[in-house]
């Protein structure tokens, strides 16, 4: 296995190693798995390019790193291991109108975000497969919450050290359309209060956690709040700290959640269709969940 850095500071393109190889379920499988496993705790984007995707390979492979989680209430693709993010109407196969609550969800997706820190079990990581690629636009950009939390002072850093953040869905849903949050996903994903910092447990690296669905930090009054939950956001996605990543036909990319924040970009969704699949792996115990967690459940969001 090879890697080739995407970036200056995070990110690369995995060569010599296929999806398939990890998701072999024997020896070579494993060997596979723990080379590919140690360049994402490292690299926090891992690219792969060419692979011949399928949904139970996609399924196989992010399987090697823990449970899935299952796509959320009313989402394209609910109860099933796969978040489809498309513009193109399954029924009838036309593309959907800009009011169509699947633009609207492109819209939210379009802002910085980790997947599922508003869930009452955080994610560990992402696995998203290009299945149709508009001929301009679609580009996924990834910032990194480590780099940004190195790029600290001293004095922010101490300062920040056990904060704690509400997350909420709703939250980051409202930013689009007041009520794109049905009362469904609002009684099924209720606000979680995370620590601002997520530390690897492999490598003991500090990282932000923060994400469009963060509205508040615990304890500080509301306007000083909002207000440096923008600063940091601003400083987290520093365009001169970003990955940009434009597709090809058979590309895959991985996340960690923990460690990285990202958003999808514009195309011309009126005319041309984008069908994207995810898959979410959930965090355990050691991948550092309980170290994120607040020492204590605050009451109130
Ligand atoms: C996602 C996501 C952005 C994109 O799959 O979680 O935010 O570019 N995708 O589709
Ligand atoms: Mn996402």
């Amino acid at each position: 296995m090879d890697v080739r850095p995407l970036s200056h500071d995070f990110g690369a393109e995995v060569i010599g190693i296929s999806l398939a190889d990890v998701a072999d379920p024997g020896a070579r499988g494993d060997e596979a798995y723990a080379l590919v496993r140690a360049a994402f705790e490292e690299y926090s984007v891992l690219l792969f390019r060419n692979q011949e995707i399928t949904d139970e390979l996609q399924i196989a492979y992010s399987r090697r790193f823990g449970p899935l989680e299952v796509a959320k209430v009313a989402s394209l693709g609910e109860g099933t291991p796969f978040s489809i993010l498309t513009n193109v109407d399954r029924a009838t196969g036309k593309l959907v109108a800009p009011d169509h609550k699947e633009s609207l969800r492109a819209k939210a997706n379009q802002l910085w975000h980790t997947d599922s820190s508003f869930k009452q079990h955080p994610a560990l990581a992402s696995v998203l497969s290009a299945r149709i690629i508009p001929p301009a636009g679609g580009e996924t950009q990834f910032a990194s919450q480590r780099a940004a939390w190195d790029r600290l002072s001293e004095t922010t850093r101490t300062k920040l050290f056990d904060a704690c953040v509400w997350h909420d869905y709703a939250h980051s849903r409202g930013q689009i359309a007041p009520h794109l949050a049905s009362e469904r996903e609002r009684a099924a994903m209720p606000p979680a209060c995370w620590r601002i910092r997520w530390r690897n447990p492999v490598n003991g690296r500090d990282s932000f956690y923060l994400a469009s669905h963060a509205y508040a930090i615990e304890g500080q009054p509301e306007p000083e709040s909002k207000a440096l939950l923008a600063e940091l956001m601003e400083h987290i996605t520093d365009p001169a700290h970003t990955y940009t990543h434009a597709w090809q036909a058979g590309d895959v990319v991985m996340w960690d959640n923990r460690a990285t924040m990202h958003r999808g970009r514009p195309w011309p969704a009126g005319e041309h269709a984008r069908l994207m699949m995810r898959t979410t792996i959930s965090a355990s115990d050691a991948d550092g969940v309980a170290g994120t967690r607040p020492p204590v459940e605050p009451a109130t969001a």
